[in-house]
Formats: C-alpha cells, structure tokens, sequence
C-alpha cells in the first residue's frame, strides 16, 4: 500500500527500522489505558527488541502487518495491525489488533486515517472477505470511530477481560470488504 500523507503527518507501513518506537508507543499505550487491551504492559516489557523487529518485519507480511501514522516532525504517534488466519477455512477473515493513538496527537484523524490504511490494505488482499475486532464496552471513542470507518456490532463477549479485578465485556465487530469504502 503507497504512504498516505495530507496536511498533517502521514500513515505508512511500519517496518524493522520503526521497531523501537513503535515498542515505545505500544508500552506507553498498554501502561496508560488498560482496559482497552488485552496484553498488559509487563507481557511486553521484557520481550527483546527482535521481538518487535520480527512482528514488523517482511516475514511477518505471512501473519501481520502493522501500519504507523507519523506526525510533521516525522515521530511515532499512532499504530493499527492487521492479522492473518493460517487456517485454510479461516483465511477469508483478518483481526485488527493494536490500534492506538498517543495523547499528544489525539483527535486530528491519525486514528481514522490508521483504520482505513488497514482496510485498505485488507481491500487489496484478494483472499480476505472481512476484517474483524474487538473493543472493550464503554470504549466510546474507538467504537464509534469503527463505526464510521464502516465497522459493525455482531455481539458482546461477557466477562472478556480481567482488568484489576474487574471482567469487562468485550465488542465484536466486522467489517464486509465488499461493501463501500469509508471515505
Ligand atoms: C481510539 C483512538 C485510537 C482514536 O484516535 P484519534 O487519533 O483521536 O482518532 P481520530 O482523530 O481519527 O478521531 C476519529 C473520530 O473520533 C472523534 N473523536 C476522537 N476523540 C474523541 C473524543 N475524545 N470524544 C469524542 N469524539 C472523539 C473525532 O472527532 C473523529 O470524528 P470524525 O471521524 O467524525 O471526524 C484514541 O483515542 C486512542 O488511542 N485511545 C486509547 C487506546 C484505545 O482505546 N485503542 C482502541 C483499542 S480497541
């Protein structure tokens, strides 16, 4: 997919060399909003910096991509991946993961700008039919942008995610690739 880039900053994908900050951005992501994901920020400490390297890297195109939104001075600000199934039944089906924006760059559309990247992306794989997530319930913001970008709700996941001691329900939601692209 080309780098898309208008008035402020710009979305591409994200490859080895972005590793480190991209390791910065999700721990900062993790430690700051725990209960809008699944991985806790010390299941991801204390993997080595391969780890974040093999996750962008060319072989990882197999499994996953990761694209980054980068503002005008050219930092990390905001990253979404995309994940493949390895099952034949199940390869007509993709998972948006990681999606996150940090403070500072809030609200200037690098989370839209993120989840169409992806979807764009999906879009161009001929195998892929639809791309699924997950939201955790009450994550207002990140649901009702799905929703623009053309995601919809197919059920609620009781008790999903323990979050210090409190099971939090997560959101289903799907997007048909056939249908219309958000613009
Ligand atoms: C959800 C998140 C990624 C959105 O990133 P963002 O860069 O602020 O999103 P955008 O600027 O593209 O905003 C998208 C839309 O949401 C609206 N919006 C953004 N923040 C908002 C807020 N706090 N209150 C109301 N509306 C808001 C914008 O106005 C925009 O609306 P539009 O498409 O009609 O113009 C960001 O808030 C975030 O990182 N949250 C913490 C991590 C998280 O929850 N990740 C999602 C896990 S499923």
């Amino acid at each position: 997919m080309p780098a898309s880039e208008n008035h402020r900053g710009s979305v591409r994908r994200l490859t080895t060399t972005d590793a480190a900050a991209y390791r910065a951005l999700m721990l900062e992501a993790y430690a700051t909003h725990p209960s809008a994901f699944t991985t806790t920020v010390d299941e991801r400490a204390g993997l080595p910096l391969g780890w974040w390297e093999e996750r962008l890297g060319a072989d990882a195109g197999g499994t996953s991509v990761v694209y980054g939104a980068f503002d005008e001075a050219g930092m990390l600000v905001g990253a979404a991946g995309l994940s493949f199934e390895a099952r034949q039944r199940a390869r007509h089906k993709a998972t948006l993961f990681g999606m996150t924006v940090a403070t500072t760059a809030r609200r200037s559309g690098f989370g839209r700008r993120l989840v169409l990247a992806v979807l764009a992306h999906a879009r161009s794989l001929e195998t892929l039919r639809l791309v699924q997530l997950t939201v955790t319930e009450g994550n207002s913001t990140a649901q009702a942008l799905y929703e623009r970008c053309g995601f919809q709700v197919f059920g609620v996941e009781p008790l999903a995610i323990a979050v210090d001691g409190a099971l939090l329900a997560k959101v289903h939601m799907w997007c048909d690739l056939r249908g219309a692209p958000a613009r």
